[in-house]
């Protein structure tokens, strides 16, 4: 079986396919045949040691997202058949399990049922962002009744965001680095205003920070600041009573399942990624530092 795997940290040229030790599947475990996966900013911190993985020891296998079909269930597992197609996520950084592997074990309660109908490489995009995003609107808490700011909209994370909290009803303001990023928006969903560069001072109740700046000064005082990005959280939030959240995104399952039913029902949509063959992963990750908007996708 092959992976793709790094021995020490370092740029691009750490990573490589090569032949790997098949994963043992273990109690509440399902094994999965790789389809596709994606490259998110967190394979390139923990491959150049920006993140060290706190589990496994190396050679170590990069990635967290996986769309597959299942190869083997452990004989506790009674929620998935041989030959299912299933979306997963895995906290790489917290476990040591990559994605990037033709073949994954991954806990069945990770894992849910993917939808006839939607290419494995355009649901690839969803298991980490997606995951993260529900756990970035839910950390606000009752649902906002004033606009809320998402910085860093125009990213994977920052996409979802503004969906999931479209579909709420809330009124969404987005903070973008570039105005081209502003303009690809508007295929996201609706968005009320777009700032590139600044947002205005002390204006939102709540915001959601999906690209790990400081952008405490949009806060009004006694508001809510959420931060995607560990290590981030402004140190001027908790001052004028304001909350500050970092958002730790959980393995799970359920939540997938959730996202999945806003897929269905229209309110969630994922854009056309770039595809590249697992075995090109140095041709990948040139395209993912590249990238102008569309995902990064890795395919079997
Ligand atoms: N806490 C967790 O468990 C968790 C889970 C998933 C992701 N994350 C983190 O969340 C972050 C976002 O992930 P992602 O996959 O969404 O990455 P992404 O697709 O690269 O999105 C980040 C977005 O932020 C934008 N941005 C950067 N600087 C900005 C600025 N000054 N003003 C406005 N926008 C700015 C980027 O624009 P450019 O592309 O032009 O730079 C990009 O659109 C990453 O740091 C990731 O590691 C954390």
């Amino acid at each position: 079986m092959y992976a793709v795997q790094f021995d020490f940290p370092g740029g691009r040229e750490t990573l490589s396919y090569r032949e790997a030790i098949e994963p043992i599947l273990g109690t509440g475990e399902v094994m999965i045949g790789f389809e596709a996966s994606s490259i998110n900013p967190a394979d390139v911190k923990i491959s150049s040691g920006r993140i060290a993985p706190r589990a496994g020891t190396s050679p170590f296998t990069l990635g967290w997202d996986l769309v597959g079909i299942v190869d083997k269930v452990a004989p506790d597992v009674d929620t998935f058949r041989v030959g299912d197609r299933v979306i997963g996520m895995s906290t790489m950084a917290s476990t040591g399990r990559g994605t990037w592997s033709q073949l994954v074990a991954l806990p069945a309660t990770s894992l849910a049922l993917a939808p006839a109908g939607i290419e494995p490489t355009v649901l690839a995009q969803l298991p980490l962002a997606g995951l993260t995003a529900l756990k970035a609107v839910d950390e606000l808490g009752p649902i906002p009744d004033q606009a809320v700011l998402v910085v860093g909209a125009a990213g994977a994370v920052g996409s979802c965001v503004v969906q999931l909290l479209a579909r709420l009803g809330v009124e969404v303001h987005a903070l973008v680095r570039t105005h081209a990023q502003g303009d690809a928006l508007a295929s996201v969903g609706p968005v009320s205003a777009v700032y590139t560069g600044e947002a205005p001072a002390s204006s939102f109740g709540a915001i959601i920070d999906a690209a790990g700046i400081d952008a405490a000064y949009a806060l009004r005082p006694g508001g809510t600041y959420v931060t995607c990005v560990p290590g981030t959280l402004p140190e001027s939030v908790g001052a004028n009573g304001a909350i500050g959240v970092t958002v730790i995104v959980p393995e799970s399952g359920t939540n997938l399942a959730t996202l999945l039913g806003y897929l269905a029902d229209g309110s969630l949509n994922l854009g056309e990624p770039s595809v590249f063959r697992l075995s090109d992963i140095a041709t990948a990750l040139m395209a993912f530092e590249n990238r102008l908007g569309r995902r990064t996708v890795l395919t079997s």
